[in-house]
């Protein structure tokens, strides 16, 4: 992990677009998503905070995993996420999600949560091991902590001399998030950071989605992904929009996976839970 003393700058950006991939994104991990809780012991009542809230969908989910009588709370950086957020949850029904603005690393949390967990957030932060320290300081006894990060760094390896574009998107893809200071392989640190927070040492899991057929959502989505890449690919100097060419983009990854018969591999995500001690 590069040592940051700065947080990244956020690699997707902040337009519309960029909320709609995040909730595409969810779709695609659901499952991933749905799995590490169900392991974790995120169970019915239990009262949970969920830190990068993004468009809500994790909170969501949560939501339904500790069902009426829990209570789920949301925390984004990006007030502007969090209204549709919101508004999911609302149109959702659940009376018990709240969202809040703020930094999770300093905004003032109750001592109560059954567990935090955070999907995709700890990768942007400047000092993850440090986060997940503070963090725990918001759990009861027994509490669980359970972060599921990408690891982009081994995703390198998809590379082939059949696929030329996918290679490209991830020689592009892997340089912009490098540049911007994430960290590409906080799946694989998640172990280090869980231990460095003084957390008992966690259950990982590796998981990542896959796919080949035609109406397969993957290759929309790693096109939209470059749409929300794009604005700083282009500020880092890396590759124009006119290179990258977003609109004919998601076709061409589909037709090279079709002569290459060399599925897609989508950005796969590391897992990790533990409980602290009751
Ligand atoms: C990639 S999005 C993931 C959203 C959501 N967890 C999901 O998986 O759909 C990361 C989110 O973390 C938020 N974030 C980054 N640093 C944060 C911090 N220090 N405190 C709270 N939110 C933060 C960003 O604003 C962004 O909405």
């Amino acid at each position: 992990m590069n040592n940051q003393s700065r947080d990244a700058e956020y690699t997707m950006g902040r337009s519309e677009e960029e909320t709609e991939r995040l909730i595409e994104q969810s779709q695609l991990y659901d499952d991933v998503t749905r799995r590490f809780f169900l392991r974790s012991g995120i169970a019915k009542g239990m009262k949970v905070l969920d830190v990068g809230s993004g468009a809500g969908d994790v909170a969501l989910t949560l939501a339904e995993f500790v069902g009426p009588k829990g209570q789920v709370v949301g925390v984004d950086v990006n007030p502007d996420i969090l209204k549709t957020a919101g508004e999911r949850a609302d149109a959702a029904g659940f009376s018990n999600v709240e969202f809040i603005a703020g930094d999770a690393r300093t905004l003032e949390l109750p001592n109560d949560f059954d567990a935090v967990v955070g999907r995709l957030v700890l990768l942007y932060m400047a000092d993850p091991a440090e986060t997940l320290r503070r963090l725990a300081t918001h759990l009861c006894g027994g509490g669980i902590v359970a972060f599921q990060d990408t690891e982009l760094a081994l995703y390198r390896t998809i590379t082939h001399p059949d696929t030329p574009l996918i290679n490209q998107l991830v020689e592009w893809g892997l340089t912009v998030f490098e540049r911007s200071g994430a960290h590409l392989n906080m799946g694989m640190e998640l172990y280090r950071v869980f231990v460095d927070a003084g957390l008992p040492e966690p259950t990982l899991h590796f998981e990542a989605p896959m796919g080949g057929p035609e109406d397969w959502p993957g290759f929309e989505y790693l096109a939209n992904s470059f749409r929300s890449l794009v604005p700083l690919m282009e500020a880092y100097g890396i590759a124009t929009a006119e290179e990258v060419d977003i609109d004919t983009l998601a076709d061409r990854i589909q037709a090279e996976v079709t002569t290459s018969k060399r599925p897609l591999l989508l950005p796969p995500h590391i897992t990790a839970y533990t409980t602290l001690a009751s």
